[in-house]
């Protein structure tokens, strides 16, 4: 396997974060990590599987709010609530790309509050208005534990109060969110792993870096729209539980458990803040579906055509099967990254070294496109598809193309419920 030198990660960094691993497990170990005491960070098993049968709303709460005691990392090692109390403004958590769920702000809240100051940030905390970060806060104001749930990423808001201040959107991926800016914070870090934190940019995130020390991030993906698909992630490692309990154990830094031999990988924490709550967790990514397009977002005529160049000369629909919710994994395909002309250092890292034909989904939503990003515009993925594949495609055909991968593309999702669906009804306090 060859990698530019840019994919390269330094000797000490790797060495650094081979040390943090073997550091998490001997905790694990020696079982001096407890599960959070706090109510608010992460409520006892029984609050979650004590709710009545409504599977979907535990699944909320949980996507929403449950830290998987991952307060372990976030505070204890990466010391970020420090860092937050003291030099964390409302303006650079947004700026970071972090969200603000208006529905957890009394009226008035912004306009009288100093978006300069970090103390107005431990008050958005307290109130548990920053999506995907769950904290305890003391009577005094300082954050005492610190953690992140799964809607950090794959959350946002419509920007109805302000842009990065609105209605939570469950399952859209934030690619506003400079994942790597927000760990680079931390003063546990040495200089070395900082910068390839920092190299990543917003959006974008490498959820294999502290497994084998390669630097080569994706674009953050929706969690919505897989009922249907047969395996998730880019490289179709599994199912949806299975990245669930990978993301949570590994790289959220979770209390609980994973083991897969062919990445060599084998944690066991007990108790177990993970596992139990996969189903839940499961039902509710499955029961979100895709948001349609903004309202006069695409030209409808020129979509219907384009839908025509999709499924005929663009020859599309060959792989994006629109009746298998446009991927042809669900027929056990996955392609080569030469197949399609992608970049295949990602793919090489994985088990199957080949990527899944990504089932589109609101796409007006979230440029840009491929696992890298390598596709600035729904236009860029069109003309490298007529390059690659030598279509000759005409400017209207592409253009027309372009509209109807804008208009979503639509599928059936008739089974599913709106991602919007229901009140923050259980993360009342
Ligand atoms: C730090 C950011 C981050 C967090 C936190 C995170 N994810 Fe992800 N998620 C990603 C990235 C990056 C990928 C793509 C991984 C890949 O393809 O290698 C992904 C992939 C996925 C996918 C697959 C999407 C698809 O198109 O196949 C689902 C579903 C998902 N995440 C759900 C979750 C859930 C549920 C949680 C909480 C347990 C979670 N994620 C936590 C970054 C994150
Ligand atoms: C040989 C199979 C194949 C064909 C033909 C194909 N695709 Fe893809 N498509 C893929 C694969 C595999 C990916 C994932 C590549 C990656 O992430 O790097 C993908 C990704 C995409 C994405 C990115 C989605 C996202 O959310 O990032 C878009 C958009 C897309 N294809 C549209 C098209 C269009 C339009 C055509 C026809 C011009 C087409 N594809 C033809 C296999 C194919």
């Amino acid at each position: 396997m060859t990698m530019p030198p840019s994919f390269r990660m330094t000797l000490r960094a790797r060495i650094y974060f081979v040390l943090i691993g073997v550091a998490l497990v001997a905790c694990t170990e020696q079982s001096r990590v407890t599960a959070p005491r706090d109510g608010l960070v992460a409520p006892p098993q029984d609050h979650v599987v004590g709710l009545p049968a409504d599977v979907p709303a535990r699944g909320r709460y949980i996507f929403r709010h449950w830290t998987f005691g991952d307060e372990q990392f976030w505070t204890d090692t990466l010391r970020l609530n420090e860092v937050v109390e003291t030099a964390v403004s409302p303006a650079t958590a947004l700026a970071v790309g972090l969200k603000v769920d208006a529905d957890r702000l009394p009226p008035g809240f912004l306009a009288s509050a100093d978006l300069t100051s970090p103390a107005t940030t431990v008050e958005l905390l307290r109130r548990g208005a920053v999506v995907g970060i769950e904290a305890q806060v003391t009577a005094g104001n300082h954050i005492k534990r610190l953690g992140i749930t799964c809607a950090l990423c794959h959350s946002t808001v419509n920007n109805s109060v302000t842009a990065g201040v609105g209605k939570r959107l469950d399952g859209l991926p934030n690619r506003d969110l400079n994942v790597g800016a927000i760990v680079a914070l931390s003063p546990a870090l040495p200089a070395a792993a900082k910068a390839v934190f920092n190299s990543w940019g917003p959006g974008k995130y490498d959820a294999e870096f502290n497994r084998d020390g390669i630097n080569s991030p994706v674009v953050l993906p929706p969690a919505l729209g897989l009922r249907g698909v047969a395996l998730e992630t880019y490289t179709g490692e599994g199912p949806v539980s299975y990245w669930n309990a990978y993301v949570a154990v590994t790289q959220m830094h979770g209390h609980g458990s994973f083991s897969d031999p062919v990445l060599d990988i084998n944690i066991q924490q007990t108790p177990d803040l993970v596992t139990p709550v996969l189903p839940a967790l499961r039902d509710y990514q499955l029961n979100l579906k895709t948001p349609p397009p903004p309202p006069g977002s695409f030209d409808p005529a020129a979509a219907e055509r384009g839908k025509v160049v999709f499924e005929t000369t663009g020859r599309c629909a060959s792989c994006h099967i629109p009746s298998l919710a446009f991927t042809d994994v669900n027929r056990g395909i996955l392609h080569a990254p030469s197949e399609t002309g992608v970049d295949p250092v990602r793919a090489s890292r994985l088990k199957n070294h080949m990527y899944r034909t990504t089932p589109l989904r609101a796409l007006w939503q979230h440029p840009p496109y491929f696992h890298d990003g390598s596709a600035t515009t729904l236009r860029d993925v069109v003309e490298h598809y007529d390059g690659f594949f030598g279509l000759h495609l005409s400017s209207q055909q592409k253009s027309d193309l372009v509209e109807y991968l804008k208009s979503g593309p639509p599928r059936r999702e008739t089974e599913d419920r709106d991602h919007r669906d229901g009140e923050d009804r259980d993360h009342e306090n």
